[in-house]
């Protein structure tokens, strides 16, 4: 069987364009602070009309494959991740065939994942299942994790998003999925859903997501340590023993308040004396019901404080997309991934050994944890820093030094976007809305702020079929 079956290379798409979270506050008319502070969000990326699911994931997919100079006949599965629908029936992964067409390869399993934010995950899962099977061919997966994230003008919008990350999986990969530890957490709620085909927005209940998403968070923890002590040869028994945790994030507010959360679990795991040692005046809250706990005021500000500086180090570097580009929904916990292997650029090679935790949250919901250890990937190991992956064999990988430096420009492809002032961004986001499922329709989004290589969508004709060109 293949081994050490995980993510090779990964490329990140975010948009030209963001709204400032600062400015937003006062064009809303909320208190100062309560985007940048209580939710912890900077800057928010946003799409024009000129850009639509298909071509953020083709945006992906392509500069993906031109990166690492793979050739499309070396895919022998495309899975997209996505909950950003333009159609009830034809997947995203079909469209996205378009750019194999030249290549001749049809022979390419894999269709769409949808369960809100979760869809990445299935698709990246789905990916490293089929290397792992009876099925595999000896080629790579590529898992495409895109979405919008639109919500109508209220308390969700500054919580919006829109990116996609695509993903090489394979053997021998630098980042490998552990085996044996993924543990899920699925359950029906109507947190956040979008039963109206006819809008781009959902309905959001959000006190609910988010006791959801703890609800999830503290279940998947409990059944990933509990199978970490089955099957990983090393102790994996509290948060210490991870180099990062990284989350779905809708808000880096949310993101804190979870590291808080675990670190609230592996007290409740704690002997009493030594419970009582670490926060004597906590030892009450204990042994209360997981659920009761979930707003408590005390307990949550006694473990972010008691956390922060783990946190710091183990969580905020993974945030830098996140708070820069906002809740990408699919890819949204893979933009941590990248942000945290961006950290890491000047010495990629520290983080061999580490083990990652990972945590994906989707509403109504869908949620997993599951970890990652780093490997040096056999590309390094056997064949030099510098080689390329080979175009027709599945064996060899890109090497952890690859992967992290192909992400090292992160920090300045983010600051070279360009700031629209709130009243644009919220006259793109009528224009968006009011031009919705219209069809013939011709595209009126600015695509002069497009970065070259960037797909976009030129027309959609009387049946609903979508055309697309590339900035040279
Ligand atoms: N300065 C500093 N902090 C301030 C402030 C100010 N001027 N004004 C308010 N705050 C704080 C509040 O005290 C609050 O802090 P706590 O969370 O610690 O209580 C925080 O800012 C948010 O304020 P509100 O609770 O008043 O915010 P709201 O009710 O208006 O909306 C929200 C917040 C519910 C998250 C809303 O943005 C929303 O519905 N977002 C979409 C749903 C979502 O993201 N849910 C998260 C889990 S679900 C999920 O993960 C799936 C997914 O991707 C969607």
């Amino acid at each position: 069987w293949p081994q050490d079956v995980g993510i090779i290379a990964m490329e990140v798409y975010f948009p030209a364009q963001f709204v400032d979270q600062a400015e937003l506050e006062d064009f809303d008319g909320v208190s100062k602070g309560k985007y940048t502070i209580g939710l912890g969000q900077t800057r928010m990326g946003f799409c024009s009309d000129c850009e639509d699911i298909n071509s953020l994931c083709l945006t992906a997919l392509t500069q993906l494959m031109e990166k690492t100079g793979i050739d499309y006949t070396s895919i022998g599965r495309l899975e997209v991740g996505t909950e950003t629908l333009v159609d009830k029936s034809k997947s995203v992964k079909s469209f996205l065939m378009t750019a194999f067409a030249a290549s001749g390869n049809s022979d390419v399993e894999g269709v769409d994942s949808t369960n809100a934010c979760y869809g990445g995950t299935a698709a990246l899962f789905n990916a490293v299942n089929w290397v792992e099977s009876s099925a595999w061919d000896g080629r790579y997966a590529v898992v495409v994790a895109g979405d919008i994230a639109v919500y109508a003008s209220g308390a969700a919008r500054p919580t919006s998003g829109a990116g996609a990350i695509a993903m090489l999986v394979g053997p021998n990969a630098p980042l490998v999925l552990d085996r044996g530890v993924r543990s899920s957490h699925m359950n029906h709620s109507y947190d956040f859903y979008k039963p109206v085909m006819s809008s781009e927005y959902p309905i959001v209940d959000g006190k609910l997501s988010i006791r959801c998403y703890f609800a999830a968070l503290d279940s998947c923890y409990k059944t990933y340590l509990s199978k970490a002590r089955k099957h990983l040869d090393e102790e994996v028994k509290s948060l210490a023993d991870f180099k990062a945790v990284l989350f779905h994030t809708p808000y880096c507010k949310l993101v804190q308040k979870s590291f808080a959360r675990l670190a609230y679990n592996d007290f409740r795991c704690l002997s009493p004396e030594a419970a009582a040692a670490l926060h004597p005046s906590l030892t009450a809250f204990r042994d209360l019901p997981l659920e009761d706990t979930y707003f408590n005021r005390d307990i949550e500000q006694a473990f972010m404080a008691s956390s922060e500086e783990a946190f710091l180090t183990q969580t905020k570097p993974s945030l830098l997309l996140a708070t820069e580009v906002g809740n990408m929904y699919t890819p949204s916990l893979y933009g941590a991934l990248a942000s945290f292997l961006a950290g890491y650029s000047a010495d990629p090679d520290s983080l061999v050994g580490s083990r990652l935790c990972l945590f994906s949250y989707g509403s109504g919901l869908a949620s997993t944890m599951y970890s990652i250890v780093i490997k040096s990937g056999l590309a390094q190991q056997r064949l030099g820093a510098d080689v390329r992956l080979p175009s027709s064999n599945g064996q060899a990988g890109w090497s952890l030094s690859q992967l992290v430096s192909s992400l090292s420009d992160l920090q300045q492809r983010l600051a070279s976007r360009q700031k629209v002032p709130p009243q644009i961004y919220s006259d793109i986001m009528k224009l968006r809305e009011s031009t919705h499922h219209l069809a013939p329709y011709k595209p009126v989004g600015c695509t002069s702020s497009l970065l070259p290589g960037t797909w976009y969508l030129t027309y959609i004709d009387d049946l609903h079929r979508r055309q697309y060109e590339r900035v040279p």
